[in-house]
């Protein structure tokens, strides 16, 4: 995707996710998270987040009061990432001072217990699930599967009428700023690439899930009840210096473009790539660069 994501087993992808925070911090849809906020069950529910990393999610909406009690699973394909998000998340509850406890296959985090499962989602969802989830997240996670797919399947790991809330989808639009000649080839080459990628031996995202997701909810019988954006904006302040460590956030986006497409000399020619590469971390290193993706939010209930 444009909205890019590097492969989980690039060093410093778990940087390159708690980097991404402050981006989704500013990024998330504020009245799609305000009918998250309106459906949630009251008391302790169970929530389920699929391709949660590094677990900065459940940081964050316990940060935000979104969620407290209960229990908050992370489902990931990445064994690496989830003993990254224990330590990460325990470093996190220390420096709030909050109550915190190590557990066999978690944490506690004051009154909500956080349980890790380490699973590929296609698979986890081919299997027959006792325990269903009240709330199902997923961010910046269902332009990595093939949606169509596995939206039914996911819907099933909810209660009847249980609650979703799918969001930083990404759609299709990128801009890099100042503009460059090569701009429309690169960005267009990447979408081809993410329309084409296989991951665990499956069809993995396409570049246009934000608005195809539309129509996908609606075909699973769980219409969205709110969507909007969720634009990533990173830009340097005045001084030329970009927030929290969001300069690293761009080095990892400008580096998946040049994975993605150094496997691809019919696309751009490598001598292009190689020029247009250096011209975006010169601008990055003199606090320039500009960069925006269109992604989208949705919230809505499972079928009842
Ligand atoms: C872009 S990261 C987003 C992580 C986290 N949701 C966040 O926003 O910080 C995508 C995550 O989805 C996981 N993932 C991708 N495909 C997956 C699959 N088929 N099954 C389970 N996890 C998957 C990756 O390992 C990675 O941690």
């Amino acid at each position: 995707m444009t909205r890019i994501d590097e492969p989980s087993t690039t060093p410093g992808y778990d940087r390159y996710l708690a980097a991404k925070t402050t981006v989704d911090d500013r990024a998330l849809n504020s009245q799609v998270l305000a009918e998250l906020r309106r459906l949630m069950p009251a008391g302790a529910p169970r929530v389920l987040e699929v391709g949660a990393g590094l677990g900065t999610m459940v940081a964050r909406l316990l940060d935000w009061g979104v969620v407290g009690a209960g229990e908050y699973i992370l489902l990931d394909a990445d064994r690496q990432l989830l003993d990254c998000s224990r330590r990460w998340l325990r470093d996190w509850a220390a420096a709030r001072r909050a109550r915190s406890e190590l557990l066999p296959d978690g944490l506690q985090l004051g009154d909500l217990r956080v349980r890790l499962v380490h699973a590929e989602l296609g698979g986890y969802l081919e299997l027959a699930h006792a325990e269903l989830a009240d709330v199902l997240i997923a961010n910046a996670v269902l332009d990595l599967v093939d949606v169509p797919a596995v939206l039914p399947g996911l819907m099933r790991l909810l209660v009847p009428s249980g609650v979703y809330w799918f969001t930083i989808n990404y759609d299709g639009e990128t801009i890099f700023e100042p503009g460059h000649p090569l701009d429309d080839q690169v960005v267009g080459a990447y979408h081809r690439d993410m329309d084409e990628r296989i991951r665990y031996g499956r069809p993995a995202g396409e570049s246009r899930t934000g608005r195809h997701l539309f129509h996908h909810l609606r075909d699973a019988r769980a219409p969205a009840l709110a969507a909007g954006s969720s634009d990533w904006v990173v830009y340097p302040a005045a001084d030329g210096t970009y927030p929290a460590d969001e300069a690293y956030f761009l080095r990892s986006i400008l580096r998946t473009i040049r994975d993605a497409l150094r496997s691809r000399p019919d696309q751009v020619e490598p001598a292009d790539l190689a020029d247009w590469l250096a011209v975006r971390c010169r601008q990055l290193a003199a606090g320039e660069l500009i960069y925006i993706a269109h992604q989208l939010d949705f919230a809505g209930r499972s079928p009842g």
